[in-house]
């Protein structure tokens, strides 16, 4: 039998590579950039399996072009960057990697929390920049942690790693924007669900863990942020979709909302011109909450499970689209 001819869109962790390369015949991407869509399609027409990055587009002319794909198997947990419909009526099956990132992207999420609330950002800069002349009573005040309300829109599994750490560690009251509720963490967290009016004026601190679908892109605009608190600040390590970034530089340039801290942007990376890089209230961070070697170790082993799974015409381990069986 010939083995399976499939492309590797970047170099990912050994551990996932050696596995798929054990029985397949294998490309890989090898530049630190994205292989620009034409090659990406050169390559991929062919194959039976591809391993992509959110980075990478795979939309419905690209899939009816690669007429021998059998998968795809995604090197994320977010799969915004396929279109997954179109995948299902070809009969592809789509993979991707979650779980294994849940603990690092809270964790994440959290530092950027601290760091925002404390201007840890700003200060740093002006330590560095030789702006610290002595030490000042009145400078560089930030926001307590401690007993605050925190609003998770998206409590899943990386909300509730998140809220996790804010009830357990920071005694926080958990508020949270789901469509359906999450009874676990209702119970574990003392959470309550709340509509989405109520979750921005009540919140002191909120988190973004929600997916980019058409329901929540653009969900943060001015109106959103003209309902938080000027103590507010904002997380986002999702997606920067969900965001209306000119409306987020507005809302922390006049005051209206505290701080942000994100770990992604729309897009990313963002124009070094973007005035979300240089405000001093902001921190952004070059997508990086799965950047672990336990998460991107577990994350090559799903995705190479995910790639030999599909080639083989059996279930995925992480299956985005199942339906595709019944096809
Ligand atoms: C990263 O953003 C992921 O979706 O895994």
């Amino acid at each position: 039998m010939p083995r399976p001819q499939v492309f590797i869109t970047r170099r990912i962790p050994e551990i996932g590579l050696r596995k798929i390369a054990a029985a397949c015949e294998v490309e890989v991407w090898p530049d630190l950039m994205p292989p620009p869509a034409a090659v990406l399609l050169e390559k991929s027409r062919g194959c039976a399996g591809i391993l992509a990055l959110l980075t990478d587009r795979i939309d419905a002319p690209f899939l009816s072009a690669c007429a021998a794909l059998k998968v795809i198997s995604n090197f994320a947990v977010g799969h915004n960057n396929i279109d997954i419909a179109a995948a299902t009526a070809r009969g592809i099956s789509v993979g991707n990697t979650p779980d294994v990132l849940t603990e690092a992207t809270a964790d994440l999420a959290f530092a950027l929390l601290i760091a925002a609330a404390r201007r840890v950002g700003e200060s740093q800069q002006a330590a560095r920049e030789g702006r610290w002349k002595t030490w000042e009573p009145l400078g560089y005040i930030g926001q307590d942690l401690l007993g605050k309300t925190v609003g998770i829109v998206g409590l899943g599994r990386i909300g509730a790693a998140f809220a996790k750490r804010c009830r357990g560690g920071f005694d926080m009251q958990v508020v949270y924007h789901n469509r359906r509720p999450n009874r676990a963490a209702e119970q574990a967290l003392s959470a309550r669900r709340v509509d989405f009016e109520t979750l921005l004026s009540e919140s002191d601190f909120i988190s973004v863990h929600t997916d980019l679908n058409d329901s929540t892109r653009g969900l943060f605009n001015a109106a959103a942020f003209a309902r938080m608190k000027p103590t507010a600040v904002f997380i986002n390590t999702a997606r920067g979709g969900v965001v209306v970034q000119s409306d987020l530089v507005a809302a922390l340039r006049s005051g209206q909302i505290f701080a942000a801290g994100l770990d992604v942007t729309d897009p990313e990376p963002p124009d070094p011109q973007d005035p979300l890089l240089s405000l001093p209230n902001a921190i952004v961070l070059p997508h990086i909450a799965s950047a672990t070697v336990q998460s991107r170790d577990g994350m090559a082993e799903i995705a190479a499970d995910n790639l030999l799974a599909g080639l083989r015409g059996e279930p995925l381990r992480c299956w985005v689209n199942p339906e595709v069986a019944r096809r």
